[in-house]
């Protein structure tokens, strides 16, 4: 179908101003944020309504037109913008953004795709409850996006992923059809759980419309602090230590290194060094309950640590005193990516192994690196509770500059480090998905039976492959 065709089909569809073309309106949809992937389409539909994604993708399909879905396009591999192909659309669902309920009795709410993140939270506040998923881009991520990137974040080690907070979900699948799996159960147990198959496809099944969502009831205190230690090993090992003894308290377990924490603070605007001497390895440590006061939890936290400070194990320590502090001590943790873009080319490994493990994968991913890429500098921030190391390799904007075959240097240095994390039992994506990014692990790094499974479920629920291409499942035989 020729551009002019696609456009005025989708204008009859959602209506004339819903449908963007002029280069600049669209300009920013078809790049990511961190100016990494772009492509191209002949428009950017904002639907405002289930009823309008099921006409648009039903016309889609029936022309072999390309669907490209897209939330807040905070993606970090690539998924969510168009190829490089043309002839599709690019489907946005800002404008779908109503809270449509929030039962505080039931502990759930259920919201339209596009709902900001933030603004979940806020209404689930609002009614005395918690949405604990919390992420940096949480201001402008949309949920659709989170759901169907499986997002992580920090208070996985407590309340799970994305997928751990999902109730019931509403789907058009690629022909247009609308399942309503809208529910709020705790169990259903009838017959296969379809949700979970849409939660982490990222938009290659089906355009999430709506979803209903765990809510929790909402902490009345919190104690938060910093923790220098002078290597890893220690840093893990308290980690650990935390983890088992505030089972049902820790919220949050970050760790960071001494150049993650001098990029942040020299990137990010109102960040200050909370620490005198600045320690090699810092950990970000989080407590809330539903009863009781910041002050005894944080008590009861520093007294916990007591012994560890005084065997020289933990180094240094900065508690939060008032919600002031704690959300400096966030913002540090917070301002890392966008740190990083404003230090150089950092190339991210999104990697997980066993939490006991990630001592040793740093020791081996830094040894690996000053062997064959002397010039990059090892940045490393994560999860710590979940095992999940945002490993980036850091090349000045100068020296990649000089690195003639890009892609081939990143493929490289990558699988470098993947293989050491697989060589552990790890993976080379732990919360970020595949994009378009990602594909060539999928190939190197997935037992094949899986992938045949993937494909095999791809091709039923989208046999004519028109919603976002090319992400995720690798073509079979496909030399990626
Ligand atoms: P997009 O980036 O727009 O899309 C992501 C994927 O989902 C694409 O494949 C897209 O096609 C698909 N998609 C979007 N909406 C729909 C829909 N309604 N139906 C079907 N498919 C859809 N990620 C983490 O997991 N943990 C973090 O801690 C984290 N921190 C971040 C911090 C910063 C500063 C930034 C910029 C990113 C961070 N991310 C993190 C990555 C990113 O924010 C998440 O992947 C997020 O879930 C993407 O949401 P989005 O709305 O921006 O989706
Ligand atoms: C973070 C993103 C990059 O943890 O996942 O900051
Ligand atoms: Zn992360």
């Amino acid at each position: 179908m020729k551009t002019d065709e696609i456009v005025s089909a989708m204008r009859s569809i959602v209506g004339e101003t819903d449908v963007l073309t002029d280069p600049q309106d669209i300009a920013p949809h078809m790049i990511d944020w961190r100016k990494r992937h772009s492509g191209i389409a002949a428009c950017v539909v904002f639907p405002r309504n289930v009823g309008h994604v099921s006409k648009v993708l039903a016309h889609c399909n029936a022309h072999r037109i390309k669907v490209f879905p897209q939330g807040g396009n905070t993606s970090v591999c690539g998924g969510s913008v168009p190829d490089g192909v043309g002839g599709s659309i690019l489907m946005n669902l800002a404008k779908m953004n109503h809270i449509m309920e929030v039962n505080a009795r039931n502990n759930s709410i259920t919201v339209e795709a596009g709902c900001i993140l933030a603004d979940i939270q806020a209404a689930a506040f609002d009614a005395d409850r918690l949405f604990p998923l919390t992420l940096g881009a949480e201001g402008s991520c949309q949920i659709g996006g989170n759901i169907s990137t499986n997002a992580g974040g920090t208070n996985v080690v407590r309340f799970g992923n994305a997928r751990d907070l999902v109730l019931g979900l509403e789907v058009v699948l690629a022909d247009g059809r609308i399942w309503n799996g809208l529910r709020t159960l705790r169990k259903n147990n009838s017959g296969y759980d379809l949700k979970n198959l849409f939660i982490g496809a990222e938009g290659t099944l089906g355009i999430v419309t709506a979803a209903s969502l765990k809510l929790y009831p909402r902490p009345c205190a919190r104690a938060t602090a910093m923790l220098g230690f002078s290597d890893v090993q220690d840093a893990v090992s308290e980690g650990i230590k935390l983890q088992t003894q505030f089972t049902s308290e820790l919220v949050g377990l970050e760790l960071i290194s001494l150049s993650e924490f001098e990029i942040s603070l020299r990137h990010a605007a109102k960040t200050r060094n909370p620490f005198e001497a600045t320690p090699n390895w810092i950990v970000l440590v989080e407590l809330a309950a539903t009863s009781g006061s910041s002050e005894a939890l944080t008590d009861r936290m520093t007294e916990y640590l007591r012994e560890s400070f005084e065997e020289g194990i933990v180094q240094d320590a900065v508690v939060a005193s008032s919600e002031q502090q704690r959300a400096d001590l966030w913002k540090i943790r917070h301002s890392v990516t966008e740190s990083n873009v404003k230090e150089g080319m950092g190339l991210t490994h999104d990697i997980a192994v066993p939490t006991y493990r990630i001592p040793d994968f740093i020791q081996q991913a830094g040894d690996a690196l000053k062997a064959h890429y002397p010039e990059v500098l090892p940045v490393v921030v994560g999860h710590m509770g979940d095992g999940n190391l945002h490993y980036i390799a850091m090349f000045s904007h100068d020296n990649w500059s000089h690195v003639a075959d890009k892609r081939k240097t990143q493929l490289e240095l990558s699988h470098l480090l993947y293989d050491i994390a697989a060589g552990m039992g790890g993976t080379f994506s732990a919360e970020h998905g595949i994009g378009a990014l990602h594909i060539p692990e999928m190939s190197k790094y997935k037992d094949p039976i899986e992938l045949t499974l993937m494909q095999a479920i791809k091709n039923l629920l989208d046999p004519l492959d028109t919603m976002n291409p090319g992400r995720v499942v690798p073509l079979p035989h496909a030399d990626a």
